[in-house]
Formats: C-alpha cells, structure tokens, sequence
C-alpha cells in the first residue's frame, strides 16, 4: 500500500513561495495574520500583475486603436496580445471570437441582449438551478421582451444537476441552454460536455458561465463545442472590471450590438451607421485597457504554476477541509461530491446564522463569505436563509485550514 505521506502533493506544492508573491497575504486583520478564503468572490493579485498595471499607468497609459502617436500604439500592442493570450488559453479559434467586457455579467447581458432580437414567443430557454443571478437575470429579461418562456433544470440534493430531467426538458423548441461550468454556492462541477451535446442535438445554443471554473479548470472552447463562454479576470488573478465573453464567430455575427458608441462603428452619418466587424463591434468606448493587459498578466502567473498543479493542490485542500469540518458535531456541508468539486465548500452549523460565524471568523483575521451568495434559489431549495463559504485557492494552506477550524469551533461555542 502506497504510503499516504507520498501521495500528500501538498508537501511538494510550492505554496510558501507562491504566497510571497501575494503582497496582501501579507498582511494582519484584526490583529491577526490574514487567511483568506473568499477567493470565489474575488481572488488575490500577485506582485508579477501589480507591476504590470503599474507599468501601465507610469510608462505607456494612452488610449488604444486610435492614436498614430507611440504610446498609443504601445498600448494598442499590449492589449491585442492579452487578447491573444486569451485565445490562446482559451483554445479560440480566432482572437476576434473574444470580446472584452467588464466581467461575466456584463459578457452575459450582452447575449441576452442579442437574443432579444432572436427569439420569439413560441421559444423556450433552459436555465440551472444552480445559477448565480447573473445568469438567471439577464435571461428573465430577455424572456419578458421576447415572450419566450424560462425552464429550469432542477437540482439534486447532492448539489448536482438532475441531468434526467435536462433530457426531458430538452425539446426542439429549446433555443438557449445557460449553465454555469462550476457552481459559485457550492463548487459543483456542472457536466457541461454532456449539456452541450445534448442540447446541440435538439439544435440549441449553450452558453457555459465559466466565472468560477476559470481559476481551476482550464476550458478548451473548441473542444467542448461550447458557443459561448464567459469569465472575469478577477476570479483568476486579474483586475475587477474586465472579463471576456467567448462566442463562436457565426454566432457573435448574428447578434446586434449591445452597446453604441466610438470604436463599434465602421461609418457614422444621420443618415445611416454601419457597424465594425468582430470584436469591435461589442466593444463600444474606451475599454478597461490597464485590465485587459493584466488579465494577460495573470493567465501567464498562472500557467507559471500551471493548471493541472493547481486543480491537484486545490483538491487536497478540499478533501482535508471537508474531513475537518465533518469532524465538528452539527456542520452540514451543501453540495457533497469533492470529486466533481472545485474546492469551495459551503456549510452551516445547527442553530447558528452563518453570518453570526462569519463576523466571528473575521474578527480572527479569516475571511469567508456568508449569506446566499448571489444564488438565493439553491438557498431556497436547501430551505435555509444562507451558508458559510469557504472557497480555497493555490495559495492557501493546510495549516489555514486548521486555524478556520479552530475558529470555527470558537464561533460555535460562543453562538450555542
Ligand atoms: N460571484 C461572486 C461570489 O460568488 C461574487 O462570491
């Protein structure tokens, strides 16, 4: 029998290192050193892409695909290879199939908005339990425009999707399928190969919220067939406020633009606008140019560790946090696979509102999320008001764990 100490990839995961790159992990709340495990609201940010926004704003800020002048054009420069790199991570078959947003839930409302012009009453669209509200809204919207109706694929007290009633729901009146690669409330990896054959055999189109499996899982848009895909680059490393929506080259022509203004157009009279070609067309005004670049920053700091390291590290912090807080009388975990998981793990304590435990917790220096976390139809479906979120990322660590743990067992005895 293999011995379980060599199998602890832990052990040869080069974490301290890799926290040194982590200037805010550094640093003390509340008098204690910093454990940071709300990495699926918003990750952390390496010195390597702090130094390139700051080389942005202190060597070459200008504005892009407008200027003859050298800054312009280095800036230019810079942020069509990010889009390249983005390609490139992504497997895109053409850079112009990604388009800049300012996140996921803009690159969402943007096909929402397209689709408003695409459906009609007698369509159907089929949308998870498991969603966070960006991918439930934007579609509700587009339903009351275009009369179409909303179905929902429901979910299994496992925190999986019922992929048997998918098969049911499924019908060639259904148009659009949105699913999210990974559940932000609870980690669950979402089938989506499955989904997308499925729902291309009835002739529908899916779009995969790729916002929570980017930072672990690394999406190869041409391989899974997927027609669009969404992410932000805050949940991998990068700046808030830019994202990328993927979207097949066919299916980003058949959309209109979502947005009018400078950049989208190729002539403008009062008499008649003609719009640009793909990607500019979606990217009307000045762009969030310094995120752009650093969200390329990020995908190379990553691909610095690399994916599949990291999925493996991330798992064994899954599978010993879970082991731990099963350990603690009263805790029910929500969503119970860690095989089909990214390491988020969502939980509450009998008797005790998380955010009574969340506000301990930070009082130690630990920061989780708590409350229904943009998902309030799993919380209706689990019947509670919320849960404890713990999500973990590559720079997080076993011994982290055991403080949070020690925590919460401070919390709990102090709220019984
Ligand atoms: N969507 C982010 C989360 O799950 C904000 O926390």
């Amino acid at each position: 029998m293999a011995n379980k100490q060599s199998l602890d990839t832990t052990l040869s995961f080069p974490v301290e290192k890799i926290k040194k790159d982590f200037p805010i992990l550094q640093r003390e709340v509340n008098g204690h050193p910093l454990v940071y495990f709300d990495n699926a609201a918003t990750s952390q940010t390496p010195q390597q892409v702090i130094d390139v926004i700051a080389d942005y704003y202190q060597n070459y800020n200008a504005n892009i695909h407008r200027g003859v002048h050298t800054l312009s054009q280095i800036a230019t420069d810079a942020y069509e290879q990010a889009r390249e790199k983005i390609r490139a991570h992504f497997n895109a078959n053409k850079s112009y199939e990604i388009i800049f947003t300012a996140g996921t839930t803009h690159a969402i409302n943007l096909v929402a908005n397209g689709y408003t012009s695409l459906l009609s009453k007698e369509d159907e669209v089929l949308v998870s339990a498991l969603e966070h509200h960006s991918n439930i809204v934007p579609w509700q919207i587009m339903c009351e425009k275009t009369g179409a109706t909303l179905k929902v694929i429901p979910m299994l007290e496992n925190g999986e999707l019922d992929m048997l009633a998918f098969d049911q729901l499924l019908s060639n009146k259904t148009k659009l399928v949105f699913v999210n690669h990974v559940s932000n409330a609870l980690g669950t990896i979402n089938p989506i190969e499955e989904i997308i054959k499925k729902a291309h055999q009835v002739g529908a189109k899916v779009l995969i919220d790729g916002a929570q499996a980017a930072p672990h899982i690394q999406a190869d848009v041409q391989a899974l067939d997927v027609d669009f895909y969404t992410v932000s680059a805050h949940k991998m490393c990068g700046p808030t406020g830019v994202g990328v929506l993927y979207g097949k080259e066919e299916l980003l022509n058949l959309m209109p633009p979502y947005q009018g203004g400078g950049e989208m157009i190729a002539e403008v009279s009062f008499e008649k606008t003609t719009y640009a070609g793909l990607p500019h067309k979606f990217e009307a005004g000045t762009p969030n140019i310094c995120g752009g670049i650093a969200f390329g920053a990020a995908l190379d700091y990553m691909h610095s560790i690399g994916f599949d390291n990291i999925a493996t590290y991330e798992n064994e912090l899954l599978v010993y946090a879970t082991e731990k807080l099963s350990e603690i009388e009263g805790t029910r975990i929500f969503g119970t696979s860690t095989d089909k998981k990214t390491a988020v793990i969502s939980f509450n304590f009998e008797g005790i509102h998380p955010y009574d435990a969340g506000t301990i917790l930070d009082k130690l220096g630990i920061a989780v999320r708590t409350g229904h976390h943009c998902a309030q139809p799993i919380m209706d479906f689990y019947a509670i008001p919320g849960t404890i979120r713990a999500s973990f990322a590559f720079y997080n660590t076993k011994a982290e764990i055991d403080l949070m743990i020690n925590a919460l067992k401070k919390a709990k005895m102090m709220l019984s």
